[in-house]
């Protein structure tokens, strides 16, 4: 797999062929005022819930690029009115398939409203399991969330998560203890950690988390950066 950091907690991911870009919030977030945003092409925009500090971009991103938006169903109903007709609409606990990978919604334990304060759906978290060489993969981004016990269902179905996107970041969501806690619960080989340094309240020492996180591989990005995750 092929990650690309944009700050705060979006990435964009290639896996099995396609781009699945995360929770898009670049442009209003300083931090990542070097992403030249009209370069980003992608097949998918995958949303974890409706906070602004992760659909800023979504309507420009998807009207350009004409990507699928996968979301739950009143984020995606709330962009269809925007004109974002192009979704895939779920809700906690189903899956998505296609031929070469499979995403399903799991819970995250956080608030999810629309940046007009309408009602956003549950905020919710991704695993998307796909086949690389002939290999099982299998990606868990947690999105905003705190620690919970429905975590350890990840484990009980898939066994393991080669890579754990997670937020450190504190005060929004889990910070780092709650996160090392929850790498083991869903029996992580990497983690990424995300949703960290863009305000002022969420700043983390990264020297910290590192050794906090030293049972895991634990991969840094820093804003811009693409890296290949094996
Ligand atoms: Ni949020
Ligand atoms: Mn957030």
């Amino acid at each position: 797999m092929k990650a690309t950091y944009f700050g705060h907690g979006s990435f964009l991911l290639k896996i099995a062929g396609k781009s699945f870009l995360i929770d898009p919030f670049i442009s209003p977030n300083q931090l990542a005022k070097d992403i030249d945003i009209d370069s980003i092409e992608t097949d998918y925009i995958l949303l974890t819930h409706g906070h602004e500090d992760h659909v800023a971009d979504v309507e420009s991103i998807a009207k350009r690029t004409k990507a699928v938006v996968i979301a739950n169903f009143e984020i995606a109903n709330w962009f269809e009115k925007k004109g974002v007709t192009n979704n895939i609409k779920m809700n906690i606990g189903g899956v998505f398939r296609t031929d070469t990978f499979a995403i399903k919604m799991v819970t995250a334990a956080h608030s999810s409203s629309m940046p007009d304060s309408s009602y956003g759906g549950l905020a919710a978290g991704f695993i998307i399991a796909y086949l690389e060489d002939d290999v099982d993969k299998v990606i868990y981004f947690a999105g905003d969330t705190g620690l919970h016990k429905d975590m350890e269902l990840i484990q009980d179905e898939f066994g393991f998560v080669d890579f754990a996107f997670l937020p450190i970041g504190d005060v929004f969501t889990m910070g780092i203890d709650d996160a090392v806690e929850a790498a083991y619960m869903v029996n992580a080989d990497s983690v990424i950690p995300m949703h960290y340094d863009t305000f002022e309240s969420i700043k983390v020492d990264m020297e910290v988390a590192k050794e906090e996180f030293e049972e895991f591989r634990f991969e840094v990005f820093s804003i811009g950066e693409e890296k290949e995750l094996i």
